[in-house]
C-alpha cells in the first residue's frame, strides 16, 4: 500500500463538480480580477474568522509582508524595530520581517505544542520590541490569551501567522481574530487551499484593511493614482471562486481531520514515538501531524520502505540558511535536538480507513520489526 504525504487530487476531487462550475462562472463573466467573487469571498472569510475585514492578496508571504508594510506607512513600526518570532516557523514569516527592514528576534517554543513559549517571549522583550508574530504552527493556536496580555502590557502589536490554522479557535475566538491582524495562506496544501497561490489579511481595523488593499494594488485606491509605493499582490477571481466553494465545507473537513488525529493519538502507542496532542480540541485543526522520535531518520526510512511518505517541517533551523546566518538561534539544547526528531506523517481528511490502519500498524511495529 502506498500512502502519499498529501493527496491533493483526492482532496479536490471531492469538490470537482462545484469547482468546475465556479471556474466556468468566472470564465463566462469576462471579469478576472477585483470583482464579485473576491468581494464575496472576502465577506465570507471575514465572517468565518469573526472579524470585520478580510483582504485577498497574492499569497501568505504577501499577507504578512503587507500588514507590516502598512504599519510602517502608519508610523506604528520603523526600520530596525525588533520583532519576536518563534525559531521553528516556515521561512516566509522571517522573510516578511526582514524584507520590511525589521529585526527578527528568534525565541524558544514550548516543547510539547511547538508554539511560542510565553516565558521566552516575555524574556525577549526589550525597549526596541514593537511586534510579536505568533505562528499557529502545525494547526494549533498559540497561547493567544497570554500573548495578548503581554503585548497589551508592553504596548506591542501582534500579527498572527495563520497560514497553518484556518478555523482553529480558543475560547470561541478564531485564529486571526486575536491579534491586531492575521495573515493567511491558501497555498494548495493548506487546510483551505486554492488551486494555485492565494492569501488574505484579516483584521478589525478599517484603515489597516484599506491600506493593505491599496499596497497590494500598486499603492492605489483610485485607478492610476498611486498614494504609496505598492506592489501587485491580488487574489484573482478564479481562486476566490474556488475558495468560496471550499470554505463552505472547511469545518466539515476539519472535523474529519480531527477524528483521524484523535484515532492516531489514541492508537499509536510505541514508546519510541511521541505523538502530538491538542491542548484544546477546537484549538487544533491538524494541518500537520508531527511526531517526535529520537531515531527519526531510521523511522523515516522504515516508513518509506512500507510505502508511507513523510516530511520534515522543517529540516533546517532558520539560521542554517545562508541569508539568515546572522540570526542567533535559541540556546536551549533540547530545542536544537527537536529539529532532529520531528517527522510529519500523512494526515488529510480523505485518508482512507485502510491507510489509517496501515499507518498506525506500521508506527506501532517500528523497532520490533527490525
Ligand atoms: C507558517 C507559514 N507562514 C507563511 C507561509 C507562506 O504562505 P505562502 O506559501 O502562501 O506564501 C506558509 C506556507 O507556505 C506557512 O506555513
Amino acid at each position: 500500500m502506498t500512502i502519499p504525504f498529501l493527496d491533493l487530487q483526492a482532496i479536490n476531487h471531492e469538490y470537482a463538480d462545484e469547482l468546475k462550475a465556479a471556474c466556468a462562472r468566472v470564465i463566462d463573466s469576462g471579469w478576472y480580477l477585483m470583482g464579485e467573487e473576491l468581494s464575496r469571498f472576502e465577506a465570507d472569510f471575514a465572517d468565518y474568522c469573526a472579524v470585520t475585514h478580510a483582504v485577498g492578496v497574492g499569497n501568505g508571504l504577501d499577507a504578512l509582508t503587507l500588514v507590516i508594510r502598512a504599519w510602517k506607512e502608519q508610523g506604528k513600526l520603523r526600520d530596525g524595530d525588533e520583532v519576536i518570532v518563534q525559531h521553528n516557523t516556515f521561512i516566509a514569516t522571517l522573510a516578511a520581517i526582514i524584507e520590511n527592514g525589521l529585526t527578527p528576534v528568534l525565541v524558544d517554543t514550548d516543547l510539547t505544542t511547538f508554539n511560542l513559549d510565553v516565558g521566552a517571549v516575555a524574556a525577549a522583550i526589550t525597549g526596541k520590541t514593537r511586534l510579536i508574530v505568533p505562528v499557529h504552527l502545525y494547526g494549533q493556536l498559540a497561547p493567544m490569551p497570554e500573548i495578548m496580555a503581554l503585548a497589551r502590557q508592553h504596548g506591542l502589536l501582534v500579527l498572527e501567522d495563520c497560514a497553518q490554522a484556518h478555523g482553529a479557535s480558543l475560547q470561541g475566538r478564531k485564529a486571526g481574530s486575536w491579534g491586531d491582524a492575521g495573515a493567511f495562506s491558501f497555498y494548495p496544501g493548506k487546510n483551505l487551499g486554492a488551486l494555485g497561490d492565494g492569501g488574505a489579511v484579516v483584521c478589525n481595523d478599517a484603515a489597516l484593511a484599506t491600506l493593505v488593499r491599496a499596497l497590494g494594488n500598486y499603492g492605489s485606491r483610485i485607478k492610476y493614482q498611486h498614494e504609496y509605493a505598492g506592489v501587485n499582490s491580488r487574489l484573482d477571481e478564479i481562486q476566490a471562486a474556488i475558495l468560496r466553494v471550499k470554505l463552505a465545507r472547511l469545518d466539515a473537513d476539519t472535523e474529519r481531520r480531527r477524528l483521524i488525529a484523535e484515532r492516531f493519538t489514541a492508537q499509536i502507542h510505541n514508546p519510541l514515538i511521541n505523538v502530538p496532542r491538542a491542548t484544546h480540541r477546537e484549538g487544533h485543526v491538524w494541518h500537520l501531524f508531527v511526531v517526535t522520535c529520537r531515531c527519526r531518520d531510521a523511522l523515516k526510512d522504515y516508513l518509506t520502505e512500507r510505502g508511507i511518505q513523510t516530511n520534515i517541517h522543517y529540516p533546517l533551523a532558520i539560521a542554517e540558511h545562508p541569508p539568515y546566518r546572522h540570526l542567533t538561534i535559541p540556546t536551549r539544547a533540547q530545542e536544537a535536538a527537536q529539529n532532529q526528531q520531528i517527522l510529519s506523517i500523512p494526515l488529510y481528511h480523505t485518508l482512507s480507513d485502510a491507510a489509517q490502519v496501515h499507518l498506525i500498524d506500521a508506527l506501532n511495529h517500528f523497532g520490533s520489526a527490525q
